[in-house]
């Protein structure tokens, strides 16, 4: 199984994929401990993130996909690009819940607002449904409780995940309500 998690920061990719590693048995991939150690960045930008550099990175997870079966990766920037995953994963939060998260991170509050937008836009599943085959591509709530969303990816990886598949997740009453 190589399965991906990605979507929004704060939206809860690295508490997920810790519990799903252990659940099911998978080495964990962080995509930002894989820039760090290859040195996959260039630069920085004006909130002091890393620039990362998308071709090698690209080529360095397509790289451990291929040399190791069982897998998780977890990153938000796994939506950028196709990697060769079984399944796609795709953490939602609802904008109230992420802007309660994000603020609780101490982000500089353009970055969060930027983050929020992402969330309400679809940004990671529009991604991911661009570069992976649909039938890959799954979205959770993460407002859950964390043990919920972690049977909710073993019944996705049991293939019994339909009501899983992207597209259900909808925040468009919300971004109503942001834009007044
Ligand atoms: N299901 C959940 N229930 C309660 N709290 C959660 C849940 N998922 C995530 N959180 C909390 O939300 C915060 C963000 O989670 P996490 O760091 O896993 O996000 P992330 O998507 O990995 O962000 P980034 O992309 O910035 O690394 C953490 O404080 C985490 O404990
Ligand atoms: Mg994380």
């Amino acid at each position: 199984m190589r399965l991906v998690i990605t979507g929004v920061p704060g939206t809860g990719k690295t508490v997920l994929a810790q519990k799903i590693a252990r659940k099911m048995k998978l080495r964990l991939v962080k995509i930002n401990d894989v820039v760090v150690k290859k040195r996959l960045w260039k630069g920085k930008d004006r909130f002091g993130a890393k620039i990362v550099l998308m071709g090698p990175l690209q080529r360095e997870l397509k790289r451990l996909m291929d040399a190791g079966n069982d897998l998780v990766m977890e990153g938000h920037l796994a939506c950028e690009f196709p990697l060769p995953a079984d399944l796609v994963v795709v953490c939602r939060t609802s904008p109230k819940l992420l802007e309660k998260r994000l603020s609780q991170r101490k982000y500089p509050k353009k970055k969060a607002e930027e983050n929020l937008m992402a969330e309400m836009l679809d940004y990671c599943t529009i991604c991911s449904l661009a570069n992976y085959p649909k039938k890959k591509v799954f979205e959770i709530d993460t407002g859950k409780k964390l043990g919920e969303n972690a049977r909710e990816i073993e019944a996705i990886a049991r293939g019994r995940g339909k009501k899983f598949l992207a597209g259900r997740i909808d925040w468009s009453k919300e971004l109503e309500k942001q834009l007044g």
